[in-house]
């Protein structure tokens, strides 16, 4: 990595509940926070990037109990859901934070324990609209529906009344010193409309906030009375402190903290722009510099959410096409601030137009033809002529434009710089037809001179790309043949004549696969199958389940129905008489093979006619991409047995 100074960059992405597994929108948050950690790395900062696991709370409380598990069992498992995630989209976090380690309990503890001294925190009795899937009392001027009760602005489900003995953080009495730090940090928030959105709250009247209960047993004990538990966002919050070392490595955590950074979704800005500052100002730490809420994806117009059942599983994307595709699409998309519509059509069109055609193609043609012209080695080539000298500037104005660009985390817009100078080379290549130069043998050194070019301007485009697209720069920074990682040089140091004459290129794989739409959308359509029908589950009565006549029916004759390839005639003997059916497993099994074997067979079943033959009953067996695999019993039955 390029040398790195004192400055120090602290990143976060906010820890995620355990109450269920990750989707594209934690993945959103997770890859913008891995690109700008990896951009800062570039640029010479020493970086820490957190992510983590909120694990305490009614909302996991509820969940696993729901799944037959306890709280602690659910979050295990719900962590490596979230670790392999991250592994498979190349997130390089510096550590995980889990709120049920130890030493955060412990910090989380010590700072109440502080602020209850200080007089921060005090008991008292609340009573208010409090919404279970949110976790938080409703605000005050959330009107009352026609029924007497209150709906929750955020999920739109029903709020109850809650009254009960808890402790108080003073938050009103920081109305005015928020307001302060707002004024003197104008750039607090970001985008800029938020900033002015928390302001605006701020400025109605803050009332103390609710911070433990005595009804959610999940959750970390308040000091020295212990039928409280510390509401889950005190708690969470402060993972931000203790992830990287407050109370266990002071040394660490005085080297990162203030945060630079705390990227988040908008759905959780209060949390982090409100009572978070004031959490911090109570407890005497600066403050951070920056929250940064970025929109949200929306499946259908509405927020992709697990509450709403509408969300996207990255795995079936990730094993498609891997980190690469779906990380750049994602930020590619959209500005950070904006919503986003996720649709399949989008996101084949960007991986087809911009990555196999644009970048992919470059590449392949380039070093192809390195191979094929010179052997993988340009040694000598001719001086830089006017074409050459033009690429080489639109280099360094893509270098300046892009820095700033992802300073300011305008990824999408460094993005649209960067193809715009990839669609240069393209042109450049296009304009001078190196193919034709190669049959002409004075004209080797002015076809070395463009393939140099072109390849030293990929060199710069993997670096560029490379907080976005880690796996891929890398692949194009060693099939140039550079020996040293992407990084060694700074962003500063750039140049595109680092590219050496003279060095061994390599022979380029394919870097994105070129995927037409109606395939990828049948893959996902028999991945998501499966899980799908689990989530809608419709149970039947056991009336409903003894309706069915299953028996065990033994296979006499099995034979290949003609002029099909899946299909086979069965004579089955069900006990009382025998039956045809027709059964669609002929490409797994041959007549052969089921000959005498004993299956399930539903009996009861209205026949159907397939192919001119009257199917009177199915055998049953598993469905996996479309192939069949029988259910066969692992001892003797006797034929007619009835199955339930
Ligand atoms: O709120 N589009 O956890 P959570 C974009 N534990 N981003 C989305 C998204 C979508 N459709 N859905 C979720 C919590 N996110 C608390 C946080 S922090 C101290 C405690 C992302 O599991 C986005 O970053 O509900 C959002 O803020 C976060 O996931 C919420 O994750
Ligand atoms: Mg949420």
């Amino acid at each position: 990595m390029a040398k790195r100074s004192e400055k120090t960059f602290y990143i976060t992405t906010p820890i995620y509940y355990v109450n269920d597994i990750p989707h594209i929108g934690h993945a959103y948050t997770t890859i913008i926070a891995d690109t700008i950690s990896r951009f800062k790395k570039l640029t010479g900062y020493d970086v820490f990037f957190l992510t983590g696991t909120d694990e305490h709370g009614q909302k996991v409380e509820k969940a696993a109990k729901e799944k037959g598990l306890t709280p602690i069992e659910l979050a295990d498992q719900m962590v490596v859901r979230y670790k392999d995630l991250w592994k498979a989209l190349n997130i390089a976090n510096d550590s995980f934070i889990r709120t049920t380690q130890s030493f955060h309990e412990k910090g989380v503890q010590k700072i109440f324990q502080k602020l209850k001294d200080k007089g921060d925190i005090y008991k008292g009795i609340y009573k208010g609209w409090y919404c279970d899937s949110t976790e938080h009392f409703l605000a005050e001027d959330v009107p009352l529906e026609e029924g007497g009760y209150k709906i929750c602005p955020e999920c739109n489900t029903k709020a109850f009344i809650v009254s009960e003995e808890c402790y108080f953080f003073k938050l009103s009495a920081y109305q005015k010193p928020l307001l302060d730090f707002y004024g003197k940090n104008p750039a607090f928030v970001r985008p800029q409309s938020r900033m002015n959105e928390v302001i605006s709250f701020v400025k109605q009247e803050l009332k103390d906030l609710s911070i433990t209960r005595t009804t959610v047993e999940w959750g970390i004990p308040v000091p020295d009375d212990s039928k409280h538990t510390i509401y889950v966002w005190f708690d969470a919050l402060h993972n931000y402190l203790t992830g990287i070392g407050y109370d266990w490595d002071l040394s660490h955590f005085q080297k990162y903290w203030p945060a630079t950074v705390h990227l988040i979704g908008k759905d959780i800005l209060r949390f982090h722009a409100i009572f978070w500052p004031a959490f911090l100002l109570a407890s005497d730490f600066p403050l951070p510099q920056t929250v940064f809420g970025h929109g949200w994806w929306l499946k259908d117009k509405t927020k992709m959410s697990k509450s709403k059942g509408n969300v996207l599983d990255p795995h079936i994307i990730l094993k498609t096409f891997g980190a690469d595709p779906l990380r750049y699409f994602l930020l590619r998309e959209i500005p950070i601030g904006l919503d986003g519509n996720f649709s399949h059509e989008g996101f084949i069109h960007r991986v087809n137009s911009d990555l196999a055609n644009d970048l992919g193609n470059l590449v392949q043609r380039t070093l192809t033809m390195i191979q094929s012209f010179f052997n993988g080695k340009i040694e000598e080539t001719d001086k830089e002529g006017k074409e050459d000298k033009k690429l080489r500037l639109e280099f360094e104005t893509t270098k300046k434009k892009t820095l700033k660009l992802y300073e300011d985390y305008a990824i999408n817009k460094a993005l649209e710089e960067i193809w715009s100078y990839i669609n240069s080379v393209n042109k450049y290549l296009a304009v001078n037809e190196p193919w034709k130069l190669s049959k002409d043998k004075s004209k080797r050194k002015k076809l070395g001179r463009i393939l140099y070019q072109a390849a030293a301007a990929l060199r710069t485009i993997a670096f560029f790309l490379f907080p976005v697209m880690p796996e891929s720069s890398e692949k194009i920074w060693n099939f140039l043949g550079e020996e040293k990682p992407i990084g060694e040089e700074s962003f500063r140091e750039l140049k595109f004549e680092n590219l050496k004459l003279g060095q061994i290129i390599k022979k380029p794989e394919p870097l994105f696969p070129r995927i037409a739409l109606k395939d990828f959308l049948k893959e996902e359509e028999t991945r998501a199958a499966p899980a799908r029908k689990e989530e809608k589950m419709e149970y039947i009565s056991f009336d409903e389940f003894k309706k069915m006549d299953l028996r065990v029916g033994e296979i006499l004759n099995a034979e290949k129905v003609e002029g099909t390839t899946k299909l086979l005639k069965l004579e089955v003997d069900i006990g009382v008489e025998k039956r045809t059916m027709v059964a669609g497993v002929a490409d797994v099994y041959s007549p052969e093979d089921l000959t005498g074997k004993k299956v399930t067979v539903i009996v009861n079943l209205k026949p159907a006619v397939i192919r001119g033959i009257e199917s009177q009953g199915m055998l049953l067996a598993a469905e996996i991409d479309d192939k069949a695999t029988i259910s066969f019993f692992d001892k003797d039955v006797p034929t007619g047995a009835k199955v339930r």
